[in-house]
């Protein structure tokens, strides 16, 4: 597949800086396919997103200290999200050929707020995809420090514990991530904008499970029987290494590499303006597609470059 010229500076490359000053710089209708894991806005977790500010777990002017990143619950949470991936969706829809795919990770949480803000910016809404996993931390918090605090005899405080020791906060084990699928309007009917533009279809020859039809449940890790047959996604084991990389909501290789091969062709440009430690340029390069990546934070980009080094297929 022929790239777009005005691309040729770009490709195969990790742009340091902030992805809303990044992508106006990058020409119109050039790219196949965006697929991100943008910042969720949970707390900490946003457009400002440091490994500091992630780690320094200590609210100072709170009751609670050592709230992990993602717990704090603030109502102007999901309408800050909004605001801010309605200008990034605006640049993806600009940036993205007619047909092309934009997949965007979010949160069970704000995850609506992120599909207005696509959508409201132009995109045809296609699908929601679910990765499902069972490896989670259960995040609800007991109400011991709670009880301790209210002024109360402490036989009366006794009494609290024991009648609300099983009663938490309400957060259940979190299991499965909402993946958008949003498209940009093809031009014409689908076969014409896909003999046109070389996107804007889904391979069904990429099978899951026990050789199924794609679906738009997920799992990377084998569950159970009859789950697996129907959704798992084959771990590309070997190459799911890349010496000391690290980041804290790193997303699966496996998961990146098949949405990739599901909604583009070889030699297609793949570009992840959240890319955080690789995953999707790493994925891009093992199904021998261009990747574009933007993250801000140089540490991750320096992660990012590192486990694309230390894989061994080369680029083109
Ligand atoms: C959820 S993580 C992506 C993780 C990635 N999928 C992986 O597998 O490693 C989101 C990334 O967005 C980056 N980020 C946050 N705000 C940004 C911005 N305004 N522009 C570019 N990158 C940003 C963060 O540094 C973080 O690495």
């Amino acid at each position: 597949m022929k790239t777009h010229p005005a691309l040729d500076a770009w490709l195969d490359r990790i742009i340091c800086g902030d992805a809303l000053e990044v992508l106006p710089q990058l020409p119109a209708e050039s790219v196949d396919l965006v697929l991100t894991d943008p910042p969720y806005f949970l707390d900490k977790l946003d457009e400002r997103w440091t490994p500091e500010r992630v780690a320094r777990r200590a609210y100072k002017s709170q009751t609670v200290f050592h709230l992990p990143p993602g717990m704090k619950f603030a109502p102007d949470q999901g309408r800050r999200m909004y605001e801010w991936y309605l200008r990034v969706s605006q640049q993806v829809y600009r940036i993205l050929k007619p047909g092309g795919f934009f997949f965007s990770f979010g949160s069970p949480r704000l995850y609506h707020r992120m599909v207005c803000a696509m959508e409201d910016a132009g995109f045809h809404l296609r699908d929601t995809f679910l990765w499902l996993y069972t490896q989670s931390q259960p995040k609800a918090m007991s109400l011991n420090h709670f009880i301790e605090r209210l002024d109360l005899e402490e036989e009366q405080k006794q009494a609290l514990h024991a009648k609300l020791a099983k009663w938490k906060t309400p957060q259940v084990k979190s299991c499965f991530e909402p993946i958008a699928v949003a498209q940009k309007p093809p031009e014409g009917t689908f076969l014409e904008n896909f003999l046109k533009h070389g996107v804007g279809l889904f391979n069904t020859a990429v099978r899951v499970g026990l050789n199924m039809f794609p679906a738009n449940v997920l799992l990377v890790e084998g569950v159970e029987e009859a789950l697996d047959k129907y959704f798992l996604v084959p771990k590309p084991t070997s190459r799911e290494r890349g010496a000391g990389y690290l980041h804290p909501t790193a997303k699966p290789l496996a998961l990146c590499e098949h949405l990739i091969e599901l909604s583009t062709v070889e030699g297609a440009v793949v570009l992840d303006p959240f890319l955080g430690s690789g995953t999707t340029a790493l994925a891009a390069r093992n199904r021998k597609r261009h990747f574009i990546g933007i993250d801000l934070n140089p540490e991750y980009v320096e992660i990012a470059q590192r486990r694309l080094e230390s894989s061994s297929l080369p680029l083109f």
